[in-house]
């Protein structure tokens, strides 16, 4: 882990963010809230790129279909498809996994389905982080019930030690084993998706807002 640790006020200021509106200082509204950063912009774009090599490589001469798990794989996804050397098409859904309470209550729900068909096709699932194993496990499930042609999954992040159920990921970016994560995409109660750097949030620091239900276990 770097050894800078950036207030969230800082770190808003260091990101760019247009000030001059309303909406970023709702974001950074957030009190008591400490960030340290756990892989940075250019590792991520390292591993990012090396992932695309690696299935592009697996599905030469396939035409892919990417399923993006919303909202979290958003910046992840849209990064790897221009690192892929390959024709895919993208696709997402969307997965409430968690209820309103802090911690998993196991069931997950479709809350969007896909648009396109699967039967027959290549199928690759791409998800920002897993943590018990039970989203994207369920997700696994319902799209092999469709019939695609092969079925894998790629996440950027793998807390495997957290892991409920049984999973084989077949691309994973970084195994992590510190805490709550945000940024690239990654939120704790809708915020801190935008931040380029994959951050945790100290322990004991507090947000202002109340947590959703995207939110995986909270810090
Ligand atoms: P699982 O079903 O327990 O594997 O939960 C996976 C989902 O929980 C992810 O798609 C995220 O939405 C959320 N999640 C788990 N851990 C984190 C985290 O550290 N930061 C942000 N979201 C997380
Ligand atoms: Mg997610």
């Amino acid at each position: 882990m770097h050894e800078k640790s950036l207030s969230h006020d800082t770190f808003c200021s260091t990101s760019q963010i247009d000030k001059s509106g309303p909406f970023p200082y709702n974001l950074c509204g957030m009190s008591n809230v400490t960030l340290h950063v756990l892989h940075s912009r250019d590792e991520i774009a390292e591993r990012v790129r090396w992932l695309g090599k690696q299935i592009s490589q697996d599905y030469q001469g396939k035409f892919p279909l990417l399923v993006g798990i919303l909202k979290g794989s958003f910046v992840f996804l849209a990064d790897l498809i221009r690192h892929l050397d390959l024709p895919v098409q993208v696709d997402f859904v969307r997965l409430a996994s968690y209820g309103d309470s802090m911690e998993s209550c196991g069931k997950v729900k479709l809350t969007k389905d896909l648009e396109l068909p699967v039967e027959g096709r290549d199928v690759l699932v791409v998800e920002d982080i897993v943590d018990t194993g039970r989203t994207l496990k369920e997700l696994l499930e319902e799209l092999a019930r469709r019939g695609p042609g092969s079925l894998r999954s790629c996440c950027l992040l793998d807390k495997r030690h957290r892991r409920e159920v049984p999973l084989d990921i077949d691309y994973v970016g970084f195994v992590v084993h510190e805490g709550f994560l945000v940024g690239y995409g990654l939120d704790w109660a809708e915020s801190y998706r935008h931040l380029p750097d994959i951050c945790v949030v100290e322990p004991g620091t507090q947000s202002s807002e109340k947590a959703g239900p995207d939110k995986g276990a909270g810090p």
